[in-house]
């Protein structure tokens, strides 16, 4: 029988009490829990101490190294092309993958976007690219080389189960625990699966406010540096973005609209704030890239981008022109009196999307891809008594009381617009 060379309970233990744990005992630990050694009892109990207690930035990069070495590391350096990746932290009506994996592509740069399905109110990049008839989330390694290589150049699939699987058991573990929001552990969950991928540069969007992880800009900067320093002490090239979650992005919060909303904005149309953080991530993929002049609203504009989306969508078996579905029943909220939008905030939004049966309660359970919310006014626009505000989308009525109970205090009418501030607010490098 093998001899364990430290106790989990002197581990959790030194971190309760504000301690550094040291490498080969921090590097251990996310092994014997990935091995089932260490309990999940046990290691929940670190996580709630590591979110007490936070880390020093050495014991994060171990971690995240750990986490790394607990699987497979992919290589693209035979692809012969630079690879660019983008990770959002997730908020409400987030579709810019869709258009911004094809978008950089259509510049002959290789995107390998390996994402994930929604949990709670934020939404999957996966789930919304199924109400694509005949799309094809699951590749192989041969596959997804193949696309990069190819004359499509992008590819959006699901990550395998191969890459970082400490995180996959940690990351579900603190989903039930309450151990989400802390910035070392979601830091090291998101970098050890970007960086065990093998991208060569890699653009963060970290978004702060009502519909994100972190609720303030402060924290979400300290997460943004925290990551950038991640990736760069890897070797990839890293940026973030600091980006505005008050609001709903777009017009379309759920799947099929929000499929329906990236092709708008593929077609240089769709929402004024959706297209500037599409152009604004393109750019800094595209200059990580070694494009830093590439003119990316004129591939939104002339087709270009259009063409990309298609030719992704064709390569996963999808049909880009066949129609998407739609929801049976349907609920429009009308605005109560004149007025102006002053304020909407995202989550509630979210979770009333999710109640529509956009998102899921359980990891198996399925989303029904026609549930959402599609709106018609934000903050700043006038409006006029009976006017739509939203329209909810369902597949059962019986969806509709608790999603508008999640609406009840989620905006407000006045008299005067809001100030509206940029979309990204801060840029932060290594
Ligand atoms: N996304 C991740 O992959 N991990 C986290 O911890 C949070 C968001």
């Amino acid at each position: 029988m093998t001899v364990e060379p430290y106790d989990a309970v002197d581990v959790i233990r030194a971190k309760r009490d504000g301690g550094v744990v040291p490498e080969p005992a921090l590097r251990w630990m996310v092994d014997a829990y990935t091995r089932g050694y260490v309990s999940d009892a046990q290691m929940a109990s670190f996580a709630m101490a590591v979110f007490q207690r936070g880390m020093e930035r050495d014991e994060i990069r171990v971690l995240t190294d750990a986490m790394i070495a607990s699987g497979e590391r992919m290589s693209f350096a035979a692809l012969g092309k630079r690879t660019v990746d983008k990770h959002s932290t997730g908020g409400v009506g987030d579709k810019i993958t869709l258009p911004l994996a094809p978008l950089v592509a259509s510049f002959g740069v290789a995107v390998p976007q390996l994402s994930g399905r929604g949990l709670g109110h934020t939404g999957g990049t996966l789930d919304k690219l199924e109400a694509i008839p005949g799309w094809r989330a699951a590749l192989s390694n041969e596959e997804m080389f193949a696309q990069m290589q190819g004359d499509v150049g992008a590819v959006i699939c699901a990550a395998g189960s191969g890459l970082a699987p400490a995180d996959k058991k940690l990351y579900a573990l603190r989903d039930v625990t309450g151990t989400v929001e802390a910035i070392p552990l979601i830091a090291s969950s998101i970098m050890s699966k970007k960086i065990a991928e093998g991208t060569d540069a890699l653009v963060l969007d970290v978004k702060f406010g009502s519909g994100a992880f972190m609720q303030d800009i402060d924290r979400a900067r300290e997460l943004a540096r925290t990551m950038v320093a991640l990736g760069t002490d890897s070797g990839v090239a890293t940026t973030a973005l600091l980006t505005d979650m008050n609001v709903p992005l777009g017009l379309a919060i759920g799947n099929a609209n929000e499929v329906r909303e990236s092709v708008e904005i593929l077609a240089g149309g769709g929402p004024a704030d959706v297209r500037a953080l599409t152009v604004a991530l393109a750019k800094e993929m595209l200059a990580l890239a070694g494009q830093p002049d590439a003119d990316v609203e004129a591939a939104l504009d002339d087709g270009r981008a259009m063409d990309s989306w298609k030719a992704m969508i064709r390569a996963q078996d999808g049909d880009p022109d066949a129609p998407l579905p739609v929801a049976r029943e349907t609920h429009v909220v009308t605005a109560p009196a004149d007025g102006v939008m002053t304020r909407m905030d995202a989550l509630p939004f979210g979770i009333a999307a999710w109640r529509l049966g956009a998102g899921r309660a359980r990891a198996e359970d399925p989303v029904v891809h026609e549930a959402g919310i599609d709106l018609h006014a934000k903050p700043g626009d006038r409006v006029t008594k009976g006017q739509p505000l939203f329209t909810l989308s369902a597949a059962d009525e019986a969806r509709f009381p608790r999603a508008i109970d999640a609406l009840e205090d989620a905006w407000e009418l006045g008299d005067t617009a809001p100030e509206a501030g940029p979309i990204v607010r801060e840029r932060i490098t290594a």
